[in-house]
């Protein structure tokens, strides 16, 4: 009896260990802010001007106000991939043409698609543009 008693015990405490234990390796084994996606850039909300955009030209992405919201565009145009200009009203194609408005939609063609919007992170002032 008492041996069955003791080994009820020690199951117990390893079952207690493993579920201590599993977090922390969890934590150990996925860094933090895995599966978040990639940061492409990081700015500050007071930096993107009311017209045109705080563009980020390396990266392909901009940042555009509107109304109070912001939102972060990929500058790779839907059309073949070219980088798209961004002036104070729209944002225009180099490469064939292509238009689109400050939202990324399409106004004139070639393009069909209208640009990708970017997920953005806010804490306080700051932006971080994710990836995907
Ligand atoms: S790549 Fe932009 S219009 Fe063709």
């Amino acid at each position: 009896m008492e041996e069955v008693s003791r080994q009820r015990r020690r199951f117990l405490a390893k079952i207690i260990a493993l579920l201590v234990g599993l977090p922390l390796l969890w934590r150990y084994l996925v860094p933090a802010g895995a599966g978040k996606g990639k940061v492409l850039v990081r700015a500050r909300k007071s930096d993107v001007p009311e017209r045109g955009a705080l563009v980020f030209r390396e990266e392909r992405v901009a940042l555009v106000r509107s109304a109070g919201d912001i939102y972060g565009l990929s500058l790779v145009c839907t059309h073949l991939g070219c980088t798209v200009n961004v002036t104070a009203d729209r944002l225009s194609c180099p490469c064939h043409g292509s238009e689109f408005d400050r939202f990324g939609k399409v106004m004139k063609g070639p393009a069909t698609a209208p640009l990708k919007r970017l997920k953005l992170e806010l804490r306080g002032d700051d932006i971080e543009v994710m990836e995907g």
